[in-house]
């Protein structure tokens, strides 16, 4: 495992962030999460173009090109010899007095390199699921580190017992704390449509990617309770779980057979795999 701060590579637990650094003091920047296999940095290219669209949402202007972060990207997996990794990178908005108004300072590019945490393999026979309210604000698709009610939501679930909160705006299946939603109706998937009230996952639409590639139909849609809690299958999505069957919503069961999900995971799989 290995960081990155201010220019340099540095050991994961130095202490280095000044008090004064508005992503600590404010949650003023953007981040990306990315998952490495086999060396290589999946969907590397769409996960710089996220971070640069959410960087432009909120006014920042990044301190790195997209080829100069993929730089460092390379040699700090080289300097960690890590081939299934984890990569966490954030831009703030730097360092600066505290003041609400933006500063004139450099924003400040920072990131971590972890081993790739290991989902237990239970978890794949489908896990329970948690339905709350949606609290968060209008721009859910901007990647902004301002996590509070997603860690609420999420502190929330597991404290019951489940294993991620989807959460529900004006009766509507909005997405997870940290992941997207899937339904599968009648061999049609369904996913919520990529408005700003959710993350445009990254595995979301490389999940739609691998639909096409199956035959398998989908639509975006709205969904409300009664269409979730009626799924033939469903699942949640993101870099870290990839496709993670969902087994229970609230006290409701869904079918053991999940058909269609299988054949989506494989062809997710086959995304990444070493050709
Ligand atoms: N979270 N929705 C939210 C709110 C998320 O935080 C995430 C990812 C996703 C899935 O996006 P992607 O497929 O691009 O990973 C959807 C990351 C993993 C995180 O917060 O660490």
């Amino acid at each position: 495992e290995l960081a990155y701060y201010d220019g340099q590579f540095i050991s994961i637990d130095e202490k280095v962030i000044p008090i004064e650094e508005r992503g600590h003091q404010f949650g003023d920047g953007v981040y990306e999460f990315i998952r490495v296999y086999d060396g290589r940095p999946f969907l590397l290219t769409e996960h710089l173009e996220r971070l640069e669209r959410s960087s432009k949402e909120i006014l920042l202007t990044p301190s790195l090109s997209k080829e100069e972060i993929t730089a460092i990207v390379e040699d700090g997996l080289q300097r960690t010899g890590l081939l299934e990794a984890e990569i966490y990178m954030q831009f703030t908005r730097g360092i600066a007095p505290r003041n609400h108004l933006f500063p004139h300072v450099p924003s400040q590019f920072s990131m971590t390199i972890r081993p790739a945490k290991v989902i237990p393999s239970e978890k794949r026979n489908g896990v329970a699921v948690l339905t709350l309210e949606d609290e968060r604000w209008k721009n859910c698709y901007i990647k902004s580190l301002n996590l509070l009610p997603n860690l609420l939501a999420k502190q929330r679930a597991v404290s019951q017992g489940f294993e991620e909160a989807i959460l529900v705006k004006d009766g509507f299946i909005t997405e997870g704390s940290s992941s997207n939603v899937f339904v599968v109706k009648h061999g049609t998937l369904y996913t919520t449509p990529a408005t700003n009230r959710i993350l445009h996952g990254i595995t979301r639409a490389a999940v739609l990617e691998c639909a096409n590639r199956v035959n398998v139909s989908f639509q975006e849609k709205d969904m409300n309770m009664d269409f979730f809690l009626d799924a033939d299958e469903a699942f949640f999505t993101s870099t870290s779980v990839e496709l993670m069957p969902i087994s229970r919503i609230n006290e409701t069961s869904l079918p053991r057979e999940r058909p269609i999900t299988a054949s989506l995971h494989s062809a997710y799989k086959k995304l990444y795999a070493k050709k």
